[in-house]
């Protein structure tokens, strides 16, 4: 069965964007033009996906709103003689369904996940965590990648991974994998925020998952870990402990993660994506390069 639909966990918090979270939703923050979860939909579509779910929550009409067909703003453009404009509302006239369901309750990302259980029902689906992309321009084949590799390795799931410095292990989800990790590799066992000690690889998970729906049975029986939330990686985990067979497929060079739930992240994407902008990134390199000579490194 092919891998058609991305569900898209939109209902965080975002504690540590606060105060910036307070009253719209981290995935609506802006990276250059576009705010990030509209990236994310490209980023996906350009792989060939055309269902997006999303599990969306308390504050986040923001994102059902951006994707609507605004018929309203079109005939203003129109008549205000702003056509040149019109352009930049042509995502929403993309060949994409749009579907959404509601987390009651913030109980982690692996609920999240299990919200999306009677829209997926029994097929295939990826997994792209609202708050993250990879690469600027929405042409990161990354997700076709991983596709081609769920169909033709009939894995239980498959797991995009960056590389990180040896110290930032200890942010995220590790591989230990097999054997030697190429390109593609598969994995004995995935760790959660270990320590630079203990961490197996420096592999880390990039926000772009595919499943069976059999994660589902996984979700059900994992218990709440860290803040009694329900944890994706743990039901991964007990995959891999079953015997089931994951394969990592890691970013190509290019294909950088950009992560907007923390402000230091957010930050160095925002400066990034304004950088990469085709009209005016150029100026603002300018602009940098002269400011920066008043913040001499420490
Ligand atoms: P995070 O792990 O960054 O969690 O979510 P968070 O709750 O949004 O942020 P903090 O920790 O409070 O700052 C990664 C992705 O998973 C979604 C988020 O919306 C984000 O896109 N998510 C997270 C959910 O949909 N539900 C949850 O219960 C938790």
């Amino acid at each position: 069965m092919p891998v058609n639909v991305a569900v898209i966990p939109v209902a965080g918090r975002g504690t540590r964007l606060i105060p910036l979270t307070k009253s719209q939703p981290k995935e609506m923050l802006p990276l250059g033009r576009r705010p990030t979860v509209q990236h994310v939909v490209q980023e996906l579509a350009f792989s060939g996906l055309r269902e997006m779910l999303f599990v969306t929550g308390p504050g986040k009409t923001a994102i059902e709103n951006h994707f609507d067909i605004d018929t309203e703003m079109v005939r203003h453009l129109r008549t205000n003689g702003k056509e040149d404009l019109l352009a930049e509302l042509d995502f929403e006239r993309a060949e994409i369904d749009y579907f959404y369901t509601r987390q009651r309750r913030q109980l982690g990302l692996g609920h999240a996940v299990l919200c999306a259980r009677p829209f997926v029902n029994q097929r295939p689906f990826m997994i792209a965590l609202g708050d993250s992309l990879l690469g600027l321009n929405s042409r990161s084949d990354v997700c076709r990648r991983m596709i081609d590799h769920f169909d033709r390795e009939g894995a239980d799931a498959v797991i995009a991974f960056q590389k990180v410095p040896r110290e930032e292990v200890v942010n995220y989800g590790i591989a230990q994998p097999r054997g030697d990790a190429g390109d593609v590799f598969e994995l004995s066992d995935l760790v959660e925020k270990p320590s630079v000690e203990q961490a197996p690889s420096n592999l880390a998970v990039a926000a772009r998952y595919i499943c069976r729906p059999s994660i589902f049975d996984y979700l059900e029986r994992t218990a709440p870990g860290k803040g009694g939330e329900i944890q994706l990686t743990d039901a991964l985990r007990s995959i891999i402990q079953d015997g089931g067979r994951i394969l990592g497929v890691q970013l190509a060079p290019g294909e950088k993660r950009y992560d907007v739930g923390n402000f230091e992240s957010y930050f160095q994407a925002f400066v990034e994506a304004a950088l990469a902008d085709s009209q005016y990134g150029p100026s603002v390199a300018k602009h940098m390069r002269k400011i920066l000579a008043e913040y001499p490194e420490d």
